[in-house]
């Protein structure tokens, strides 16, 4: 078995910012009740930058950061709920616009958690030897699938794109990842894909826009995620009190608080960057990590944890140094 270590990471954000005043002015909403209930001030919204182009983008830069050429990458992995098509790949499109060529490429399905299900993927693969350096990332442009005349929706999603690159290694520094899923709890946050009617089948499209049962998806995430960063911990002769860095995917800072509370652990330990792109799905956990890299020491103990529709969830535990 070969070890694994993150060896770059990188973001992209489209150019338009809007704050929760500016959101303000076309619903029924206010910046009191946005930032208490959430903590979100602001966020990046496409107002013409795919799913694809931001992944680009956050591709590049982690290439820059890991000083790695894109010639290296023999693995690609897309973490999307809003590809541009459902084929080809965002991860073939991406493979095609920063030039790797040959490599293994494809999006998985995983809301929320995908970045964490997709880095389970990759680093299982490169651990066997199969690959040598994975592009791994999460991009949404979640703009085009909430309804703006949702209150309820609209002021949490955002849009984004986080990479990170895998890279093979002597010594292994992906401590554990542990992913769970259940669908009994699939109805709590939905998005449906085009589908027409045709000849054989004239079903109607309904409700093609995001929708989501708030107070379970909170009840689902300050329950499961606590046991999960318990459970990835176990057997690896660390607790929870002996992390230096929390980074949960960016949904809510009370579900944040309510984590830690329930882990016994000094809220301050977990990162939030929130309150600047709002909720990204795939991409919060990778674009998160950009912005706690000038924190972090190499040797420290980090918690990586997603959770989100399906319902899926998991967490990494991995060691900085790259
Ligand atoms: N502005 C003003 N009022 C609003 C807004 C808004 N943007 N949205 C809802 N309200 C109103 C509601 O209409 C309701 O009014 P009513 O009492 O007159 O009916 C009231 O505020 C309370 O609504 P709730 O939905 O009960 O508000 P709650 O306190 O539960 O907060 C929230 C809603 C923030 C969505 C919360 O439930 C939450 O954080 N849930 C977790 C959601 C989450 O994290 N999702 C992402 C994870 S999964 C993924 O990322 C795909």
């Amino acid at each position: 078995m070969y070890g694994v270590k993150i060896s770059g990471v990188g973001r992209a954000v489209p150019e338009l910012e809007l704050s929760n005043h500016d959101i303000a002015e076309f619903i029924e909403t206010s910046d009191e009740w946005i930032e208490s209930r959430t903590g979100i001030k602001s966020r990046h919204i496409s107002s013409g930058e795919t799913t694809t182009d931001l992944a680009v983008i956050a591709a590049k830069n982690a290439l820059e950061d890991g000083g790695i050429d894109a010639s290296q990458i023999d693995l690609v992995i897309v973490a999307t709920v809003t590809p541009d098509s459902a084929m080809p790949s965002t991860a073939c499109m991406v493979a095609k616009r920063i030039g790797i060529k040959g490599a293994t490429c494809f999006d998985i399905s995983a809301a929320c958690s995908g970045f964490i299900f997709a880095s389970e993927i990759a680093v299982s693969f490169i651990k066997q030897g199969n690959y040598q350096n994975a592009l791994i990332i999460g991009a949404e442009v979640l703009s085009r699938a909430v309804d703006w005349e949702d209150r309820g929706t609209c002021v949490l999603f955002a849009d984004g794109a986080g990479a990170a690159i895998y890279k093979r290694c002597s010594e292994n520094k992906i401590v554990n990842i542990l992913t769970v899923s259940d669908g009994e709890g699939s109805d709590y946050i939905t998005l449906p894909t085009l589908s027409r009617p045709n000849r054989f089948n004239q079903t109607e499209m309904s409700g093609e826009y995001m929708k989501m049962n708030g107070r379970e998806v909170y009840r689902f995430a300050t329950t499961a995620v606590p046991q999960n960063i318990q459970d990835v911990l176990k057997d690896t002769g660390y607790t929870p009190a002996d992390i230096d860095l929390f980074i949960l995917h960016q949904a809510n800072s009370r579900i944040m608080d309510s984590v830690a509370k329930k882990l016994d652990v000094d809220k301050e330990k977990f990162f939030k960057n929130l309150q600047d792109y709002g909720n990204t799905s795939a991409a919060s956990i990778p674009m998160a990590l950009v912005d706690a890299k000038p924190y972090l020491k190499s040797g420290d103990k980090i918690i990586l944890s997603g959770f989100g529709a399906g319902l899926t969830w998991g967490s990494m535990f991995i060691i900085w140094g790259q």
